[in-house]
């Protein structure tokens, strides 16, 4: 039997939740929700079901899971209702604004057999995916990780809770563990909330730094990684994704990186569908996106405001 979503928010992001579920085999789109009715004429969608209460979704027995994709203070809220009407949830990054709703929200889903899975996005890119597997026989001396983007400020969260719940996640993935903040500055250019995060960590005996701003020139995902054999750097808008730079005597030489073909929302779905075909555990467990929210509140409360 095929598996009936209901999409709450379909903003910026939770467009491309409709363009993926589309692709994908033994799934269909049945509800979406907005609280606006403005927000509902969207063309893409003329069959699916409309409404502008989520209850709706929840209490239609022929939905079994919901995909949440609205800002960041909503998500403990909408994600805690729709696993108490036993559905399976697909909820956006950052999940919730601190760890203990997101501890609370695991407990729900074990407590009534549903799968939650938080959408670290990255984790299914196939360029990670491919440094996971490399770098487990290197050690890592330096990372850098800067992201930019052009899209508008969001009013709910800082730029630090928009962005590095992409760059907490990548760690946690790689296996890069007890992230400590070093230095943590900030700036709010025009609205309230801080617009421009330049941090330092540690890990260990590796250095680690990361810049991110919105309203940037430039919409920039690069990770640089610096190891006992050369430096990965992966620039996710660049046509040559991923690309190893390596010395071969006095030469620096760089080796371009084959990846497997694979939209990462898509397979990010398809993992969650499998999840609960199997019955299993994401690979972003409890454990896993509790150590990603613990990394964004040790980050904040070193947040310095310049
Ligand atoms: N993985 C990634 O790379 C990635 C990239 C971008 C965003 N995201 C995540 O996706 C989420 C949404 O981001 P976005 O850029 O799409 O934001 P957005 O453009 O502001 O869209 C959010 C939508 O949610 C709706 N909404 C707000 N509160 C709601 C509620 N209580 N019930 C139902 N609908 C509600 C809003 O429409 P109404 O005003 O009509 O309610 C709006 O259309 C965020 O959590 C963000 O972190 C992830």
């Amino acid at each position: 039997m095929g598996l009936n979503f209901g999409l709450v928010g379909i903003g910026r992001w939770g467009r491309n939740y409709i363009a993926s579920l589309e692709k994908i085999k033994g799934c269909s789109l049945r509800w979406v929700c907005s609280r606006r009715k403005e927000s509902l004429q969207n063309p893409l969608i003329p069959y699916v079901k409309k409404t502008t209460n989520i209850e709706d979704i929840l209490s239609d027995k022929n939905t079994q899971a919901v995909i949440i994709a609205t800002p960041a203070s909503t998500h403990y809220q909408l994600a805690k209702r729709a696993l108490l009407h036993d559905k399976h949830v697909l909820l956006e990054k950052p999940g919730s604004l601190n760890s203990a709703n997101i501890s609370e929200l695991f407990r729900i889903s074990a407590k009534r057999g549903k799968v939650l899975l938080i959408g670290f996005e990255f984790l299914f890119h196939p360029a990670i995916e491919y440094l996971k597997k490399v770098l487990r026989r290197e050690t890592i001396q330096f990372v850098e990780y800067v992201h930019t983007g052009n899209s508008p400020r969001r009013e709910d969260i800082n730029v630090l809770w928009d962005y590095f719940p992409h760059f907490f996640s990548i760690l946690g993935y790689l296996d890069i563990k007890n992230i400590q903040p070093v230095s943590v500055l900030g700036k709010a250019y025009k609205g309230r909330q801080e617009d421009i995060v330049s941090a330092h960590f540690k890990s260990g005996k590796a250095a680690i730094s990361a810049f991110s701003a919105w309203e940037y020139p430039k919409k920039r995902t690069q990770l640089t990684i610096s190891t006992n054999r050369g430096v990965w750097c992966f620039d996710d808008q660049a046509e040559d994704k991923l690309v190893f730079h390596f010395h071969k005597g006095n030469k620096l030489e760089n080796k371009k990186v084959a990846l497997s073909f694979g939209a990462p929302l898509t397979l990010e779905i398809m993992h969650f569908m499998e999840c609960i075909r199997k019955n299993v555990s994401p690979i972003t467990n409890v454990g896993f996106c509790l150590e990603v929210i613990k990394s964004l509140e040790a980050a904040q409360k070193a947040l310095k405001r310049l």
